[in-house]
């Protein structure tokens, strides 16, 4: 199969951008949050997370100490206890995922990717001339990885299997005792697991929560995270790449010297304030509340539209992937066609599934909607798209 090498799901935004009036389902962060309303969720009588006096020199280069350690605590486990110098601070997680891919793939390697998954996580290593086989992720598996399938994707220069946890654009999340198993045969290959995780630590259902990648017990794991998504700060650009494994991480900091000398020293100052104590357990707790109570309108609205629409709903992060089928027809509709159709006549923007996920020929019919934005906003653009429904029953 032919592997895009364009990025189609940041082309179609990037095509309605700045279209007046459009009800965005279609941007993936957990509602975004100003400065002060960080301050207002601080349990803490503070001055807030920007030091007005502190010099702006370049700073930490790979990230400020405190920051560094807030994040080896979400990457900290049981079985294994991260220190700041197992992370490396990024420009968002978008940078993270090059840095790791970049640094640690190369032109004799084979890598094993999910999918449906982000664009970038197979596309990087395919232009640095590194072969990538998919992993499908199926509907009646609930599109989460199986085992089954993984041992016949290997190859003799097999160096990476690349996940996505919870992954974009499904929603699902891989449980725990799935992740034990593919960490458990990468061990037997001496493979490394770099997994995606920019969308913990939202999961609908805390109980089920998986641990990150980085705490089984093996060492050769990486996780990549972000302010963006479920910290709702996709403004200030900061991500990470973690790993309790000192030589992949001093791999990736060596390739990091060629496009990175530090973050914004303002950036890493508001990060860290929203990771202290004080603000973290609040804002996600706003979060996973606004998650769930969208996820509930986006439930109802598959449900009223059975004959139209099915899914499986979302255990995390931000989105949910369903599919539209005609209601004379009954078959898949033309994603592309409709989603467009849908912003001309609605003004609601979607994600056309196979368009922008499917190499323009798996999944056809689905479309990423994402819903943990203002919950205003979902319901006016879900009663928009019933309304289109209800008048174009052969789309
Ligand atoms: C799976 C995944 N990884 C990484 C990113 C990049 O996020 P960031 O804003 O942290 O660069 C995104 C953004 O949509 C994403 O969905």
């Amino acid at each position: 199969m032919a592997h895009p090498s364009t990025f189609p799901a940041e082309q179609w935004l990037a095509r309605w951008r700045g279209t007046p009036g459009l009800l965005n389902l279609a941007v993936t962060y957990a509602c975004p949050i100003s400065i002060d309303d960080l301050i207002s969720l601080s349990t803490e009588d503070d001055d807030g997370p920007v030091i007005t006096s502190s010099k702006l020199g370049y700073g930490s280069i790979n990230g400020s100490s405190e920051l560094r350690q807030s994040v080896a605590k979400l990457a900290s486990g049981q079985e294994t206890r991260l220190t700041e110098d197992d992370v490396i601070i990024t420009q968002g997680a978008i940078s993270a995922n090059f840095l790791v891919l970049y640094a640690l793939l190369g032109p004799t390697d084979h890598a094993i990717c999910v999918y449906p998954v982000y664009t970038q996580l197979y596309s990087v290593p395919e232009t640095f001339g590194s072969q990538v086989s998919f992993w499908q992720l199926k509907e009646e598996n609930g599109f989460i990885p199986d085992v089954q399938d993984l041992n016949e994707l290997f190859q003799r220069n097999t160096k990476m299997i690349i996940l996505n946890n919870p992954n974009n654009p499904t929603g699902a999340v891989i449980p725990e005792a799935v992740l034990r198993d593919i960490v458990e045969i990468a061990k037997a290959r001496g493979v490394i697991v770099f997994s995606d995780e920019v969308y913990r630590p939202l999961f609908h259902e805390p109980e089920n929560a998986p641990p990150p990648i980085t705490t089984f017990g093996y060492t050769r794991t990486l996780a990549s995270g972000s302010m963006s998504k479920s910290l709702s700060l996709p403004g200030i650009r900061i991500g990470w790449v973690a790993s309790p494994d000192k030589e992949l991480i001093a791999a990736c900091s060596r390739r990091r010297n060629y496009t990175t000398i530090s973050v914004s020293q303002v950036d890493d100052q508001i990060a860290t304030y929203a990771l202290s104590p004080a603000v973290q357990p609040a804002l996600l707790q706003r979060n996973i509340g606004l998650a769930r109570r969208n996820r509930r309108l986006v439930a109802a609205f598959v449900a009223r539209h059975a004959d139209r629409c099915r899914w499986v709903c979302p255990g995390g992060g931000t989105m949910a992937w369903i599919q539209f089928r005609g209601a004379a027809s009954g078959r898949p509709v033309d994603d592309e066609a409709f989603c467009t159709r849908v912003v001309d006549e609605c003004k609601v923007l979607l994600v056309p599934g196979s368009h922008s996920f499917g190499c323009g020929e798996d999944f056809a019919g689905y479309v990423r909607l994402a819903y943990v934005c203002d919950t205003a906003v979902v319901e006016e653009g879900l009663a928009r798209l019933s309304k289109y429904l209800e008048e174009h029953l052969q789309d």
